[in-house]
């Protein structure tokens, strides 16, 4: 089984802004550089799978269940004109890069690569093969949580040619930075700093705040003070500190109105050609 079933309305609202970037950027790459890629890190299978609740059978016999399939991003990439020269598909379970070599037999004579594997590992490969001078790529980073280590952020920042979407899951970071400190345990921390490439957010999420009663200053009790605000802004301090330049993210929620993920933009590019044309771009869809 091959069907990625996963998403929210957030989800189409996430792969419309990605889409529309990756029109604008092909139509106004495309006269001045020969060789535009993307590369999807987490790709998926091309497809999104939505299933409606079926009403009971005993209310309605032979009602079956309504599947519903939409683009997923590694599809979304290809049907994008100007078409993207090379188009790199990363992905760690088997039976999805199976579903995108399917995919790829429906695009004859488009250069796609599949590459099986953990993302980190494989952008790491791929940016230590290529030259990048001449090109121009957009990677989208849509991991579900937070897999994708600092030290590949620093690999893309690097290559000074790649423009990246990527999904900061807030709520990961929330749900592992545990609002009590002794829920705190290592594989917590390692992971939060992986992501960050700093254990400064120990530092700036918990406090000590001090309390004042008549006998004079106390110690009130130690925890997590940082919000989803505090951290998203965190988050964005971090990528400003890697990459020339960062947009201010879209905040997506799930159904409930709880925020999930910040979508960021970030240029790898210090060039002020570059970085101006991704920023006017960018901003005109995420502020759309
Ligand atoms: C949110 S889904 C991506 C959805 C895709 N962008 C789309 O629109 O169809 C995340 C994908 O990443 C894959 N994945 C999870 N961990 C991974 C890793 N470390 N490296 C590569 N792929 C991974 C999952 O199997 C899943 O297909």
């Amino acid at each position: 089984m091959s069907d990625h079933e996963f998403g929210n309305v957030s989800t189409d609202l996430k792969l419309s802004l990605v889409e529309a970037y990756l029109k604008a950027f092909t139509t106004a790459l495309r006269p001045q550089f020969p060789e535009l890629w993307y590369i999807d890190a987490f790709a998926g299978t091309g497809e999104r799978v939505i299933k409606q609740t079926a009403v009971p059978a005993d209310l309605m016999p032979g009602q079956a269940e309504k599947i519903e399939r939409r683009r997923g991003s590694a599809q979304i990439a290809l049907d994008i004109r100007p078409a993207f020269d090379r188009i790199v598909f990363m992905e760690k379970k088997k039976s999805y890069c199976s579903a995108l070599e399917r995919l790829k037999e429906q695009y004859p004579g488009r250069n796609i690569d599949i590459v099986r594997g953990d993302a980190n590992a494989a952008i790491e490969a791929e940016i230590q093969a290529m030259k990048w001078v001449g090109k121009r790529a957009v990677m989208f980073l849509d991991p579900y949580g937070m897999a994708v280590n600092w030290t590949t952020l620093e690999r893309i920042r690097k290559t000074e040619a790649i423009d990246v979407w990527y999904l900061v899951s807030l709520a990961g970071l929330f749900r592992q930075a545990t609002r009590d400190p002794e829920k705190l345990d290592d594989s917590k921390r390692v992971a939060i700093t992986r992501m960050l490439g700093t254990d400064e957010w120990i530092e700036a999420w918990y406090n000590r705040p001090k309390k004042e009663d008549l006998l004079g200053e106390y110690d009130d009790v130690y925890q997590r003070v940082a919000d989803v605000e505090a951290i998203e802004s965190f988050v964005g301090k971090r990528l400003k500190s890697l990459f020339p330049a960062v947009l201010p993210p879209k905040r997506l929620k799930n159904a409930n109105g709880a925020p999930m993920f910040s979508l960021f933009l970030a240029i790898s590019n210090p060039a002020g050609k570059a970085i101006g044309l991704a920023t006017k771009i960018g901003n005109s869809i995420l502020k759309a």
